[in-house]
């Protein structure tokens, strides 16, 4: 097979991982990644899912072989599986090893099946609490019982199911244990993420929401015994195995553990933003240009032109007591 053109961006990094936002909207509102009024884009901005897959499929034929899904919650938008499908031609055809999804499992029920047919073998979902009440206070409108019938349906579709679990001071900090515990009997990955100042999230406070990771894997190698690994899921995430249940725990820590050096990745919202880096305001408009040029010329072009901007990473920090690299746009923006 002839080798695919590679994205190369200054720092030597190969960009082989697109994550695609397919709406900024969710059923849920996080208080670590929105407010509770929040203004949504109108639907008239978003590029129509037709145009999703023609920029999608640019990126793939430049050498992109994993493409996620995000939003907002990306199951709320209306026909995507009619997106999941036709994108889904290009793992059969061998060219992406990997199309998957990372969704706060409210619509799982629904959909589980239907992904599972076209090809998903692994999805993110988003969980912080096994506490009915918790959850309902952290997500302002979600209902656990749903999110867990939804993580049911994949389990039983023959999905894999890694849960994240954004790590939050004084709010989940005593459910470590059980929350390892509950992935161990459901045999699911775990991922741990340090929240990020991403958006304006009205009056809460990052700095106390936030719990660095290195305090969580003290706690954690109280318990159980933590041995290194170097397994990878081609994602910011370095994993450690547990010996006492063999399950696979995974730590995203941008704000103790810088890992941008090995970025491979860059974001497409769901109007057609290509931002380079999570951290960082660069972007570049791709929707002027899939509309201006009927061939893709131009848009592979564009695509080139925006790899070879990105950023070195991030300015992420707490460490002075003070949030910086704040960034104004909210992770349902870009889609975390
Ligand atoms: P895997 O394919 O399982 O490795 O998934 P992933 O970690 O790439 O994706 P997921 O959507 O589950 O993201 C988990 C968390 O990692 C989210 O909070 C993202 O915002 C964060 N994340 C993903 N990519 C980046 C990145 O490039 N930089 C930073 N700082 N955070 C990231
Ligand atoms: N910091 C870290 N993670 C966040 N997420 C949303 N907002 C933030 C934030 N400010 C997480 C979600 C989901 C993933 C896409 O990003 O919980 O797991
Ligand atoms: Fe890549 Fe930017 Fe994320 Fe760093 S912050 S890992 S450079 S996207």
């Amino acid at each position: 097979m002839k080798d695919l053109p590679r994205l190369i961006d200054p720092f030597a990094r190969a960009i082989t991982y697109l994550r695609v936002s397919v709406t900024d909207r969710c059923d849920f509102r996080c208080v670590y990644c929105m407010s509770e009024n929040m203004n949504f884009l109108p639907k008239a901005d978003l590029l129509t899912l037709e145009e999703l897959d023609r920029v999608c499929s640019a990126f793939i034929s430049q050498g992109v072989r994993k493409l996620r899904i995000t939003g907002g919650e990306p199951l709320v938008r209306r026909d995507i599986m009619d997106f999941f499908t036709s994108i889904s031609r290009h793992l059969k055809s061998g060219v992406l090893d990997e199309l998957t999804l990372t969704t706060n499992g409210s619509q799982l029920h629904r959909f589980a099946d239907q992904l599972a047919k076209i090809g998903i073998k692994r999805i993110n979902i988003s969980l912080d609490t096994l506490d009915q009440e918790k959850f309902a206070k952290i997500t302002r409108w979600g209902r656990l019982t749903q999110v867990l019938d939804g993580i049911d349906a994949a389990i039983n579709a023959g999905i894999r199911v890694k849960i994240n679990v954004v790590a939050l001071k004084n709010f989940n900090e005593n459910e470590l244990d059980n929350l390892v515990k509950w992935c161990a009997q459901k045999d699911m990955d775990l991922t741990f993420i340090e929240v990020m100042p991403m958006g304006d999230i009205g009056n809460e406070n990052r700095l106390d929401q936030y719990w660095p990771l290195s305090d969580l894997q003290k706690t954690l190698a109280k318990t159980w015994t933590v041995i290194d690994s170097r397994e990878q899921s081609g994602g910011p995430a370095r994993y450690v195995r547990l010996a006492e249940t063999n399950q696979k725990v995974g730590f995203i820590t941008p704000l103790t553990h810088n890992f941008c050096e090995s970025c491979n990745r860059v974001r497409l919202t769901c109007t057609g933003e290509l931002y380079q880096c999570l951290g960082q305001e660069d972007q570049l408009d791709l929707r002027k240009v899939l509309r201006d040029n009927v061939d893709n010329k131009s848009l592979i072009n564009a695509i080139h032109a925006a790899i070879a901007k990105k950023p070195k990473g991030h300015a992420f920090d707490y460490s002075r007591q003070q949030v910086s690299g704040q960034m104004s746009r909210h992770m349902s923006h870009t889609g975390g």
